[in-house]
């Protein structure tokens, strides 16, 4: 069952009725700005950091869900309704929700009062636009009131939802003309503010919460200003404020009317927070002025239709460029919708906001990950480089001298986090992927020249390329006895916490160190990760190209021999006949192995293993693929392992605590389920590849969205696995490396359009029935526009490429550099 369709044309889905099985959102900004929307118009606004800098209120977890967002209330003569439908959740007589790319139109309608909110962040701006244009179509006038509301968070977000000893009597506001600004703790030790501002007159205000509902014991849905069809004209001191706009509308037939709103964010340099006079009409309690300059300009910036039409354009063009890098026309419509515009889009908002704030992450919980910032970058790197070596820059700054990193860090300050610290065996090598990918993109090496600090400490500062040596070793240093990477305290999979044994509850699995491991630093020095073996053996190839680019020849044989003798060590220890073990667990015993009672069979080293074609002379390659199909391949995608744990495993920490077929314990974590799309693409096998493919990507599972219950327009975390009561059911949708991760499966492995260190490689795999398709891409500032012909129906294998008609020998189409567009052919056979 569909609740909406796809607009390819506008690039938006449209929602059609407000009870979506779950929120359905989108984001809104993508530089400092961001606000996250639902299609009921819930949700909130930061700036750059979700938890240090919240300037809305949201309350998770909430009963019901989503209550709390930026709402319209209308009165029309008792009838009390809202745009979006919620809060108040009157029946409309229409409801309509498009999310496009960067902005949100919600349109209701009722008693023939239609009320059409556009909302977007224009580009570097640090402010959400709503436009609410309302029409009357009606054949009488109508008198109507109308209500904003937002709810202001007293900036950090954390103590906003816990500290109410304090915070319940320190919020400020002041009101001038239109604005209500929030200013809670400016005098003392911030230099920012926000306000919320509508261009025209207003006929009364509410900023104090309660006297806005009326009562204590009144909800969102029931506001007692609105019903009265009156602003109370509150000022609030202490408590809740909030900020609301009351107008009193009258439209004749046919007549329509628009406000513009703005809710805006503002910083003052130390020396420039006060303004000298106050200006007339200033409500305030404060002996103090603020310096209102900033909010002027912004407000004067989208006062008017005109100008919030320029600024959406600009939205449109920005994201049109964005997405015209790579478009591809293939012969099915929702691959292309997924490659020429959701996964894209997926990709911008993942790497904008890592795994911080969404409807299942509370932006309180984690800031940047080390791991998923650097996937992130996968995904993203060709929309804007630049951005994507400043990110990996500042990643790279939180590292350890040693190669160990920090496992996350905070976007507003950029320093590592230390409450939970480091040692999680993978994170360096993600570096190494990200380094090359943004080489690969950009064929700027300059990179490696970049002084990057250590533990963001300047003067531990060394080239980038010290960073990736560093790296690379880490894993080389920190070896167990079968010679396989130690697993520390966790790899990609968090919830395989092999020096944990835990057995009291609040231990947190990832950082817990059991004191039996104390002694040898922290984790054990037995535990083994194949997985990281798998990952070091398919992201050392890239380290040893750059050091060949380089000339450092000895450095890179040096290397390689590293990377030969992991291959040799996983196939003496940890091929277990049909597929590749999991790990070696800290009493030495085998995980993932069909000698287990449970856990015989996991996906994470799979892919990486058989891209690395570690024993492909011995057909590990093809054995371990026909094992993922029989073992973990499903209806709604491949679970993470099999048979699921059903006991708790003290020596596997977290896998184990999930019921069967919820996230790491044989849930289909779609990140991981690209790995497959991956290998067996590498492998040839274009069907089983796109099948996967198909499996997860979610305009596929449009018509099953009664089942998925998240967004059918972007990934999810991940999906109910067969063990599972909610089998297809997904959670936890957008943040997550899924999207960064599906995208290159699709666009480097299915459609075989991958950069290289010396140039752009086309090399599809893809299914039989295809008669080809056509790719665009721009590269290093030439735009190839690409053919594939299948007249033989392969799966994979290039016949002949040309570039303008000259034949190139094999599949890597040489960098041009001429500016110009060239016309790709590739004949597959
Ligand atoms: C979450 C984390 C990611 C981890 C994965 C598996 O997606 O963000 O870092 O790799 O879970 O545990
Ligand atoms: C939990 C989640 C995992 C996530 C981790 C992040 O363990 O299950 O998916 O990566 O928390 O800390």
């Amino acid at each position: 069952m569909k609740f909406g369709h796809f607009d390819d044309a506008r690039k938006e889905y449209v929602i059609n009725t407000p009870k979506t099985p779950y929120p359905w959102i989108n984001y809104l900004g993508n530089q400092g700005f961001f606000s996250l929307i639902s299609n009921t118009a819930g949700g909130y606004s930061f700036y750059m950091d979700a938890r240090l800098r919240r300037i809305t209120r949201y309350r998770y977890n909430n009963v019901p869900l989503d209550m709390g967002g930026r709402y319209f209330y209308i009165n029309d003569n008792g009838t009390v309704w809202n745009p979006g439908w919620s809060p108040v959740k009157t029946e409309l007589d229409a409801y309509e929700c498009r999310h496009g790319m960067g902005y949100t139109i919600i349109t209701g309608k009722k008693n023939d009062l239609k009320a059409e909110v556009t909302f977007f962040v224009p580009q570097n701006y640090d402010g959400e636009v709503q436009q609410v244009v309302l029409t009357n179509e009606g054949s009488t006038a109508k008198d109507f009131s109308i209500f904003s509301l937002a709810e202001w968070c007293l900036w950090d977000a954390q103590d906003d939802c816990t500290n109410f000893q304090r915070n319940f009597s320190t919020g400020r506001v002041e009101i001038l003309g239109s604005t209500i600004y929030h200013v809670t703790e400016y005098r003392d030790r911030r230099n920012h503010y926000a306000f919320y501002t509508v261009n025209d007159t207003i006929d009364g205000y509410d900023t104090d919460r309660d006297a806005f509902l009326g009562s204590i014991y009144n909800g969102f849905d029931n506001p007692e200003t609105v019903k009265a069809g009156k602003a109370s004209n509150s000022f609030a001191d202490g408590w809740s404020p909030v900020a609301s706009h009351y107008k009193k509308i009258t439209l004749a037939p046919g007549e329509t009317k628009t406000l513009i709103y703005i809710l805006g964010y503002a910083e003052n340099p130390q020396d420039k927070k006060f303004a000298s006079t106050k200006p007339e009409g200033l409500l305030t309690r404060e002996a103090w002025v603020l310096n209102r300059e900033k909010a002027d300009a912004m407000i004067e910036k989208y006062n008017t239709p005109e100008k919030v039409a320029a600024g959406l354009a600009e939205l449109r063009a920005t994201w049109d460029n964005l997405l015209s890098i790579f478009k591809v026309d293939t012969p099915d419509d929702k691959v292309n919708r997924m490659v020429n515009i959701w996964n894209q889009y997926q990709c911008m908002v993942t790497f904008n906001l890592s795994r911080s704030a969404s409807y299942f992450e509370s932006g309180i919980g984690r800031g940047m990950g080390f791991r998923d910032s650097n996937q992130d970058v996968l995904g993203f790197v060709h929309q804007i480089p630049d951005r994507a070596r400043e990110r990996i820059i500042d990643i790279a700054s939180t590292q350890m001298p040693d190669g160990g990193c920090y496992h996350q860090y905070q976007p507003l300050t950029k320093k590592g986090n230390s409450d939970i610290g480091g040692d999680f065996s993978d994170d360096p090598l993600w570096m190494i992927l990200s380094v090359a990918a943004y080489i690969k993109e950009t064929g700027d090496w300059t990179i490696l020249d970049e002084m990057v600090p250590y533990d963001n400490d300047e003067s531990l500062a060394k080239p980038m390329l010290d960073h990736l040596d560093v790296s690379f070793y880490h894993i080389v240093n920190n070896l167990g006895p079968h010679g396989l990477p130690l697993a520390m305290r966790a790899d990609w999979n968090d919830c395989i916490n092999l020096s944990c044994f835990s057995d009291t509850p609040g231990e947190s699995f990832q950082t817990y160190t059991n004191p039996k491991f104390k002694a040898e630093g922290g984790y054990s020095k037995i535990a083994e990760s194949v997985f990281v073996a798998a990952l070091f053996t398919y992201t050392g190839p890239a380290y040893v190209g750059i050091l060949e680019h380089l000339g450092k020849t000895e450095e890179a044989a040096k290397a390689q021999a590293e990377i030969d003798k992991m291959k040799k060590n996983v196939m003496e220890s940890a091929f277990d006949g049909e597929w590749f073990l999991r790990a070696y667990d800290a009493n030495g015993e085998k995980m993932g192995s069909h000698e287990c009672e449970e856990g015989k069979i996991f996906i994470e080293p799979q892919g990486f293993a058989v891209m690395s074609e570690i024993g492909k002379d011995v057909g590990a390659d093809i054995k371990t693929l026909n094992s993922i199909d029989k073992y973990l391949n499903c209806e709604f995608g491949l679970v993470l392992n099999n048979p699921a744990f059903t006991k708790y495993y003290i020596q596997y920490g977290e896998i184990s605590t999930y019921p069967g077929g919820y996230k790491e314990n044989a849930g289909i974590f779609t990140h991981n389920n690209a790995w497959i799309i991956c290998a067996e693409a590498y492998a040839g096998r274009g069907e089983k590849a796109f099948e996967y493919y198909s499996k997860i990507a979610p305009a596929f599972t449009e018509e099953t969205s009664d089942i998925h219950k998240t967004e059918p327009y972007v990934y999810g975390q991940m999906i109910g696995g067969k063990d599972a009561q909610n089998f297809g059911q997904g959670k936890n949708s957008w943040l997550t490396g899924t999207a960064a991760w599906n995208m290159v499966a699709i666009s480097q492995y299915i459609l075989g359009v991958k950069p290289e260190f010396d140039g752009l490689r086309v090399d599809p795999s893809i299914p039989a029935a295809w008669d080809g398709f056509k790719a665009s891409r721009q590269f290093r500032g030439d735009t190839y526009e690409i053919e594939i012909k299948n007249p033989d129906h392969v799966n994979k294998g290039v016949k002949s490429l040309t570039v303008d008609g000259q034949a190139v020998d094999g599949c890597i189409v040489p960098v041009a550099g001429d500016g110009k567009t060239h016309k790709v052919e590739v004949v597959l056979g």
